[in-house]
């Protein structure tokens, strides 16, 4: 045996020269499991920018797990609730990154608040490597097993690639990694700057 493993701690996130602006929002947008989460709250924390999660915005805002929201107004309610809340989020004065859930894309209304308000980033993952990722899929009641999420990321392909302004792979790589290629992609768009106040 060789010895004791030390405690492995988060390596602290370099903090950037200058404080760091959104011009315009971001969404994160990609099938469950995808990481838009972790990619823009680490982006968020390396640039000191603000981001938010919709599913959680709208736990707190309607007082219910997602789950729940299916079980009582079945999806069609879900998606209702969830274009009110991009509505909302997209509209806000100081733009946010924005992690979106896997079905934003399902519904039109969605791709017009996009491509009026903001930059959409893609990031792709197969079914076969998000069920790799999901450690619980009892939260998400659209991905319950392989087969239909494989058939479910298939029909979703052509919508997230119409929204996307820009695509990044994910597969094989860390989280801090694809932080930092969104970074240099929202930087190049100018959308991502240093303050100017
Ligand atoms: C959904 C994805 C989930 C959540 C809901 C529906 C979907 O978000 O919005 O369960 O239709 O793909 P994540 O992509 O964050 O898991």
């Amino acid at each position: 045996m060789g010895a004791p493993q030390k405690p492995r701690r988060r390596p602290p996130v370099p903090a950037p020269d200058v404080p760091m602006e959104l011009t315009r929002p971001v969404f994160f947008v990609g099938f469950m499991g995808a990481g838009k989460t972790s990619v823009a709250r680490r982006l968020a924390r390396t640039c000191r920018v603000a981001s938010v999660d919709m599913d959680t915005y709208i736990e707190r805002r309607e007082g219910k797990k997602v789950k729940e929201i299916f079980a009582e107004a079945g999806e069609e309610g879900f998606r209702a609730v969830e274009t009110d809340v991009l509505r909302e989020l997209a509209a806000k004065p100081d733009p946010l990154l924005v992690s979106c859930g896997g079905g934003v894309v399902v519904t039109p209304a969605n791709h017009e608040v996009f491509s009026e308000a903001g930059f959409v980033v893609y990031l792709e993952v197969t079914a076969d490597e998000a069920a790799g990722r999901i450690s619980d899929t009892s939260t998400r009641p659209l991905f319950q097993n392989l087969e239909a999420a494989r058939a479910r990321c298939a029909e979703r392909l052509p919508l997230y690639e119409a929204v996307a302004d820009a695509t990044v792979s994910t597969a094989g790589k860390s989280v801090p990694a694809i932080a930092r290629e969104v970074q240099r992609i929202l930087e190049k768009e100018g959308i991502l700057c240093p303050q100017q106040r």
